[in-house]
């Protein structure tokens, strides 16, 4: 009988359908089915009457097994149908899909990577600084000590303890020399902000992007190849920049790398004013600033650079108005997201 119960169990283990449940149910309680066929077959006359009593209770119990185990199985079978009976009701074939929506890098934080791609392939190292500064790295350390004129060109957020809101990402260079020493190749970008009234073009946080490139025999023409192999690749065409010369204290000589406009060709518009872009100021690292930076400007020179993130995006894609950066509309971020 044990041989019989087994042998229900393997077939119940492979019906799944009702249909299936029922066939076993016919092999075994059927007319002709094992479990009455066992009942019928038996020649009872042959038996005790002890041996009539206990196979009439095993083969009670055999029944009793087989009933329960199918009907067991069974309703396990029917309440799985239902299951998925009523999950495909509830699924409407026939409205249309919702597809997410899917989010997208900042446009200034797309052309950061960019850059950092750009420069990486010039063997620069990509370096994080802190946005709020010391006094003396944002000024002095880069020669814009404290009775400086220069010091009126930026409008300072002024924090406790002679701590600022970093003016410019400038403020990172003598930290890098300190920290790195030379020969050095590196670009920090960061966020940047000044006490400005805003405007189309000017924000009171903004992106820049500073290069500094320290060693021995650094000159101009190291400066200008990296600048012209940086904005070939940013816009991936020919453009046209000019370079003038610049004032500012930690370079000497300080130069203003222009662009011309794309907007208007150069002809002037609310953009750029005169048809030119201011977006890469630049120079040669002063002395004084290698000095504090620990390092003896007898034998080292370099350059470093100051390039608007900020404005270079709105180059980029574009952009006429400074403003969308910050103002969180998200209408203008999701112009930037991928296409699916
Ligand atoms: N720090 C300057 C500014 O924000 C920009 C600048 C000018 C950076 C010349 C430089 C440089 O590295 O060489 O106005």
């Amino acid at each position: 009988m044990n041989t019989i119960k087994q042998q229900l169990l393997s077939d119940l283990s492979v019906a799944k359908t009702a249909e299936q449940i029922e066939q076993v149910r016919i092999k075994y309680l059927g007319r002709k089915g094992i479990v009455t066929n066992l009942a019928k077959e038996t020649d009872f006359s042959k038996f005790t009457s002890e041996e009539k009593k206990n196979f009439g209770q095993q083969l009670n119990d055999l029944k009793d097994f087989t009933t329960s185990q199918i009907t067991l199985v069974a309703e396990q079978v029917k309440s799985s149908e239902t299951d998925s009976a009523a999950i495909l009701r509830l699924i409407d074939p026939s409205v249309p899909g919702s597809s997410g929506s899917l989010g997208s890098l900042h446009p200034i934080t797309m052309v950061q990577l960019e850059l950092e791609q750009i420069f990486e392939g010039m063997g620069f190292s990509v370096l994080d600084s802190p946005e709020v500064e010391t006094e003396f790295n944002n000024f002095e350390a880069i020669n814009i000590p404290k009775d400086h004129p220069a010091r009126d060109m930026q409008d300072t957020f002024w924090l406790k303890n002679d701590l600022v809101l970093r003016t410019h990402t400038s403020a990172n260079q003598v930290r890098t020399l300190r920290r790195f020493g030379v020969p050095v190749k590196a670009i920090f970008p960061g966020r940047c902000f000044r006490y400005e009234s805003i405007d189309p073009s000017h924000e009171n946080t903004f992106y820049q992007c500073e290069g500094l490139m320290v060693d021995e025999g650094v000159s101009v023409a190291n400066l200008i190849g990296v600048m012209k192999t940086l904005l070939s690749e940013v816009f991936r065409r020919d453009v046209k920049v000019r370079l003038r010369p610049g004032f500012f204290p930690f370079v000497e000589p300080g130069f203003e790398l222009d662009l011309n406009c794309m907007f208007c060709g150069g002809v002037g518009c609310p953009t750029c004013g005169d048809g030119w872009i201011e977006l890469i100021p630049c120079g040669l690292v002063h002395p004084k600033v290698l000095e504090f930076g620990g390092v003896d400007p007898a034998k080292y020179s370099g350059f470093a650079f100051g390039l608007g993130l900020t404005r270079l995006a709105m180059m980029r894609f574009g952009i006429r108005d400074i403003r969308h950066f910050n103002a969180g509309d998200v209408r203008f971020y999701e112009q930037f997201a991928p296409v699916l």
